[in-house]
């Protein structure tokens, strides 16, 4: 066990809180029984108990003085509210990691004392499968050690990268919007092939499966995406045909464009709270 001996408390049994739980156990980080979950809503309890058997209980309060680490998984608009509720129960001692969008560790801090470790963390949905990055970002009080125990939970469900607080802002834009800018890629490319007499079944497995081969191999290669395309670029053939087409529309610019109005866009939210 990972972090044998720390205990874990999460506060907010949702679909990110659910996604963390799962990495943690099957990655045997720390066993159930040193897991404790809080949420509003009973039944979500009993279904993370059952499936997980984990402690389970309504009170956030009572997570907060079991655990060593603490994940906040609730919505952006209850975070307030939470905080509030636990802020006598936090100690100095516990690393506190938020994966709430937009909240940042001043705010945490404010609310929970000076003293509190905090850790903000932008996930992504591929975390679902084990395949998500998440940025992590260290509060005035987080110790280098503070974010190797946060970063070990959210290696459990991808990989990771450590970044100022500042750029939370460009990695929402980027890792946190992106998987909807690749799935409207995959879409197309499905419609695409369709259109060129394909059938939507094997052109959605052709499309996906592309997009995630060229990903892995980018990534397990190590060499820099234009050495890997050229790999696969003869002169005069059918992929230089394709790519001037992408360059005729633009598709570089509008890539960058969408990865710039998500990134106001996250500040412009931000800076509303
Ligand atoms: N999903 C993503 O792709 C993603 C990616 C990056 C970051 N995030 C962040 O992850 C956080 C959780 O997102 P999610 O998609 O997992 O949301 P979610 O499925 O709605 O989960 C949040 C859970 O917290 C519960 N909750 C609400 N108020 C609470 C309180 N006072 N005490 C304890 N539990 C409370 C909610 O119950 P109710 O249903 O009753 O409100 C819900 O079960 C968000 O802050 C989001 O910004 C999510």
């Amino acid at each position: 066990m990972v972090l044998k001996g720390r205990k874990i408390g999460i506060i907010g049994g949702g679909k990110m809180g659910e996604v963390l739980l799962s990495g943690i156990i099957s990655h045997k980080l720390a066993s159930a029984k040193d897991i404790v979950v809080s949420d509003t809503v009973a039944q979500r309890l009993e279904e993370l108990k059952k499936t997980y058997r984990v402690r389970v209980t309504s009170d956030n309060n009572k997570t907060v003085r079991q655990g060593d680490i603490i994940i906040l998984a609730v919505k952006p608009q209850n975070m307030a509210e939470v905080l509030e509720g636990i802020a006598g129960a936090v100690s100095g001692e516990k690393i506190i990691i938020s994966i709430a969008a937009g909240i940042t560790t001043k705010f945490i801090e404010t609310r929970l004392g000076k003293s509190a470790r905090v850790i903000r963390v932008m996930p992504n949905t591929p975390a679902l499968v084990g395949e998500g990055v998440a940025a992590l970002a260290a509060g005035a009080k987080a110790t280098a050690q503070n974010i190797n125990v946060a970063g070990q939970i959210f290696d459990s469900v991808g990989i990771t990268v450590v970044v100022k607080e500042a750029l939370m802002d460009a990695v929402t834009g980027l890792s946190g919007s992106g998987p909807a800018y690749a799935f409207v890629i995959i879409e197309a490319l499905a419609d695409a092939g369709v259109r060129m007499g394909l059938g939507r079944d094997i052109a959605l497995t052709l499309s996906a499966q592309t997009m995630l081969g060229a990903a892995r191999l980018c990534i397990e290669s190590g060499k820099h995406p234009a050495e890997l395309k050229d790999m696969v670029t003869s002169p005069g053939g059918t992929t230089i045909a394709g790519l001037k087409a992408l360059e005729d529309g633009k598709i570089r610019a509008t890539l960058m464009a969408a990865v710039e109005a998500a990134t106001l866009r996250s500040k412009e939210l931000g800076s509303a709270k």
